[in-house]
């Protein structure tokens, strides 16, 4: 099949050319995102290849459509960018990656909690500037701590595992408790996570219940210094209640992956230009915030696994035989 990849890199080409040389569909790579001003692009492209900050709302799926576009594979988990009802209105299939290494996602938010808690990012350039004093790298042992974890899906679980190593007490809120989670984890309401929890870790998809469940209301309920990861969503979080908090201290450390405006910024290299968004410079400011750009999939199994799945729904849809991981409005496979 045809098929139009947009907003692609280096890497993607790498990995989709090498998952390809099985089903050889001819794959064209377009490097811009996908929007309505480069929707045109994938005119006569039966396939449509889309990453996380594409955007596939109705302006956009209606181009699609009467460009010949069938199929939508995205070479991502979440979804929350496709007008899905849309998509089933003009009898487009779309298909994702439902999961495919949750371990890369799952560590990489610990990453972002050690790195916080020891300071390990403010250390590496003290060090190489020789300065050697210990002030401002104060951390805490993880140990004996109380972590929240909100979302027990593929990655929450994963991460309540690694957390349970630690040494730590894992409480978790999920409007679908998992019936098979290990027994440290113990399922509380929301409320009580937020209230006893010395670091929080949001996992959740974005919908609409989850759009800034961390606002002003839910960080008061939280303890003084909390610490809070997010490498679920953007949107999960108010970045401007999260500021005030920072501010006021009541915040002590945040780490993001993920950013309420991020398809502005993310997976650019954006170092020459002047950045507009002022909330996303003033969360740069803090010393105690570290920010990556949405990178916590970005590893060499979970690419592969991305790509050999993204290939296979390709295939699959095109034959009309094996798995196609089809999102659909009101059912997910
Ligand atoms: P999953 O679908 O396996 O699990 C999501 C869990 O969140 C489910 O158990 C669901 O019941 C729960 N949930 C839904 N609404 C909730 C609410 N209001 N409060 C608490 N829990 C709620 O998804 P998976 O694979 O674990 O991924 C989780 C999220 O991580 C994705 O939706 C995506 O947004 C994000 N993600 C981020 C990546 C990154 O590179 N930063 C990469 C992949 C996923």
């Amino acid at each position: 099949m045809r098929v139009a990849v947009f907003s692609s890199k280096a890497y993607d080409r790498l990995f989709l050319d090498q998952a390809n040389e099985a089903s050889r569909h001819e794959l064209v790579y377009f490097e811009p995102p996908l929007t309505a001003e480069t929707a045109a692009l994938a005119a006569g492209f039966r396939g449509v290849c889309a990453f996380v900050n594409d955007r596939l709302d109705q302006e956009v799926l209606r181009q699609l459509h009467n460009s010949g576009t069938e199929l939508i594979a995205l070479r991502c988990a979440g979804f929350n960018n496709v007008d899905l009802a849309e998509a089933e209105r003009l009898g487009i299939t779309v298909a994702r990656v439902p999961a495919y290494s949750p371990h890369a996602v799952a560590e990489h938010a610990v990453a972002l909690l050690l790195s916080l808690n020891r300071m390990t990012y403010r250390a590496y350039n003290r060090v190489r500037e020789g300065n050697f004093s210990l002030d401002g790298l104060l951390g805490f042992d993880l140990y004996g701590k109380t972590v929240g974890v909100v979302g027990t899906g593929k990655i929450g679980l994963i991460f309540t595992d690694i957390m349970h190593g630690f040494g730590c007490r894992v409480l978790a809120s999920d409007p679908a408790p998992d019936p098979n989670a290990k027994a440290f984890v113990h399922y509380v309401p929301l409320e009580k996570l937020l209230a006893e929890a010395d670091i929080i870790s949001l996992h959740c998809p974005l919908t609409p219940q989850t759009h800034h469940l961390i606002d002003a209301q839910a960080i008061a309920r939280m303890k003084d210094g909390v610490v809070l990861i997010n490498t679920g969503r953007g949107r999960v979080v108010d970045t401007r209640a999260v500021i005030d908090a920072l501010k006021s201290g009541k915040i002590g450390r945040l780490g993001l992956d993920v950013y309420e405006e991020e398809e502005q910024l993310f997976f650019q290299d954006l170092s020459q230009r002047v950045i507009a968004d002022d909330l996303f410079m003033r969360l740069t400011t803090f010393p105690n915030v570290l920010i990556t750009g949405h990178q916590a999939f970005f590893t060499r199994e979970a690419m592969s696994h991305i790509a050999e799945t993204t290939l296979a729904n390709i295939s699959a849809f095109e034959q009309g035989s094996g798995t196609l991981h089809r999102i659909s409005a009101d059912r997910l496979a």
